[in-house]
């Protein structure tokens, strides 16, 4: 089994890494391989509703995915069909999750939703001082509309910190950290075999007369 762990600070080995990276190694401590993918420093473009990639249709370039191909998105993205389970990281900015990870993630579910769905996630959020709370409500939004059950800890999963790596000296954070590892290893575990169940078609109503 294989959970992916997708850091979208613009730090690469930062806070939101140093959390990632306490979940990841206790999770491989539990015989699961967990890889951290970072979405970079560069700008990631935010969805245009152009639908296009919802046909499924390779792009005359050959590419597949979200129409724009010039950045990290779908690289990334194409990793989801390997991961039985996901932790998606991001550090605090203004009370939100981090825009760049907000911009990858919608792209990302709304062209490759279905390798998402009906898989084992959780977020993680880090902070100087205030805002985890809100951050994390609204990173964990995408979730519940792909199916996904959600893995939670002894804590909401935040930690604190400010420069680089600074989040390692929040002994409770790092603990909330081992703590929902090893709750998704525990999911992930139970739910391995597990058909997810049958779905009624989707009935969308637009509130339109
Ligand atoms: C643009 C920006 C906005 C920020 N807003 C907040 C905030 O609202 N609350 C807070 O506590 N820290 C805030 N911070 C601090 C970061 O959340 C904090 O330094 C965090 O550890 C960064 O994680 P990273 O090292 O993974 O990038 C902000 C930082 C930046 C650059």
């Amino acid at each position: 089994m294989k959970v992916l762990l997708i850091n979208g600070s613009p730090r690469k080995e930062g806070n939101t890494y140093c959390a990632l990276s306490e979940v990841a190694k206790t999770l491989e401590n539990e015989g699961i391989e967990a890889e951290i993918v970072w979405i970079g420093n560069r700008p990631m473009r935010g969805c245009i509703a152009c639908g296009r990639c919802k046909s499924g249709e390779p792009y005359p370039d050959g590419h597949i995915g979200c129409v724009f191909n010039d950045d990290n998105c779908n690289a990334i993205s194409a990793k989801f069909a390997e991961a039985d389970g996901f932790v998606f990281g991001s550090p605090v900015y203004y009370g939100q999750p981090n825009g760049s990870l907000l911009c990858f993630m919608q792209r990302a579910f709304f062209s490759n939703g279905a390798a998402v769905q009906n898989k084992p996630a959780a977020v993680v959020t880090i902070c100087r001082r205030g805002g985890a709370t809100a951050a994390f409500q609204s990173l964990q939004m995408p979730l519940q509309m792909m199916n996904m059950p959600i893995a939670t800890s002894q804590y909401w999963n935040i930690a604190y910190g400010r420069e680089e790596g600074q989040a390692s000296q929040d002994t409770e954070g790092m603990q909330t950290m081992r703590t929902l590892a090893h709750n998704l290893a525990w999911m992930l575990r139970g739910l391995a075999g597990e058909k997810a169940p049958e779905r009624e078609t989707w009935q969308p109503m637009h509130f339109i007369r």
